[in-house]
C-alpha cells in the first residue's frame, strides 16, 4: 500500500512522514533526499548542472538507499552533506530537469514495488503514484512554516532573520509551483491537511485514522 505526502518546504512533511512510517512499520521514502543525492554526485563528478541528459544518466546509475533513517548513496552515508546550502542550491536545476524527473519516477516506482510505503515529496500523489491508496497534501501558512524553520536554525546555532527565511521560502515555493514538469500541486483526489497550530503527533494521529478508514492496518 502506498501513502503519498506532498507539500511545500516547512509544512512538516519529513517529520510527519518519518513518524507515520515508523508508527505503521512501513518503509519511508524521502524523494527530496533522492534529488539532493543526484545533485551531490553531479558536483562530485563534475557533471554540469545544465546537462540534463548526463544528470538523468547519473540518476539511473547510482544506488540510493534509505537505511535506518540515513541516506546512503553507492554505499556512502551522505545524510549530512545533502542538507548543506551548497547542495540545496544545486538541487534546484537537477529537480527542474525533465529527464531527471522521468528517471526518478521510474526509480521511485521500482523502489516502492510490492512494499508498504510512506513517500514524501512534491509530485508523489500527482505524478509518481497516481493510484496511491491515500494522497495527502500537507501545508501550513507561509508565516508558520518560516517560524518553524527559524526555530530549527536557531536551535542549530545559526543566526538568520525570520525575514530572510520568509524571502528564501517564497522563492523556493515559487520555483516548486512553476517548474514545467513535476510542479508541486495536490493530486485532484488529495486530502489537504493544514498543520498550522497542530503538533506533529496530532498530524500523525489524523493520518493513521485516515489509513485505518481504508481498512488497513
Ligand atoms: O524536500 P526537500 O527540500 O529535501 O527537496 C529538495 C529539492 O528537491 C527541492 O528543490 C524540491 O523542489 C525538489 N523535489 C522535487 N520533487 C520531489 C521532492 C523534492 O522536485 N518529489
Amino acid at each position: 500500500m502506498i501513502v503519498t505526502l506532498d507539500g511545500p518546504a516547512g509544512a512538516g512533511k519529513s517529520s510527519t512522514a518519518r513518524a507515520l512510517a515508523a508508527r505503521l512499520g512501513w518503509c519511508y521514502m524521502d524523494t527530496g533526499a533522492m534529488y539532493r543525492a543526484v545533485a551531490l554526485m553531479a558536483l562530485d563528478r563534475g557533471i554540469p548542472l545544465d546537462d540534463s541528459a548526463a544528470l538523468a544518466e547519473l540518476a539511473e546509475g547510482i544506488t540510493i538507499e534509505f537505511r535506518d533513517g540515513r541516506v546512503v548513496v553507492d554505499g556512502h552515508d551522505v545524510s549530512t552533506e545533502i542538507r548543506t546550502d551548497r547542495i540545496t542550491q544545486a538541487t534546484r536545476p537537477v529537480a527542474d530537469a525533465p529527464p531527471v524527473r522521468e528517471a526518478m519516477k521510474r526509480i521511485q516506482r521500482r523502489m516502492a514495488e510490492g512494499m508498504d510505503v510512506v513517500t514524501e515529496g512534491r509530485d508523489q500523489g500527482s505524478v509518481v503514484f497516481p493510484a496511491a491508496a491515500l494522497k495527502v497534501f500537507l501545508t501550513a501558512s507561509a508565516e508558520e512554516r518560516a517560524r518553524r524553520r527559524h526555530c530549527e536554525e536557531t536551535a542549530r546555532g545559526k543566526s538568520v532573520s525570520l525575514t530572510a527565511i520568509l524571502t528564501a521560502q517564497s522563492q523556493r515555493d515559487e520555483g516548486d509551483r512553476t517548474r514545467a514538469v513535476g510542479a508541486m500541486k495536490p493530486a485532484d483526489d488529495a486530502i489537504i491537511v493544514e498543520t498550522d497550530g497542530l503538533a506533529p503527533e496530532a498530524v500523525v494521529d489524523r493520518l493513521v485514522a485516515m489509513i485505518a478508514e481504508l481498512g488497513r492496518p
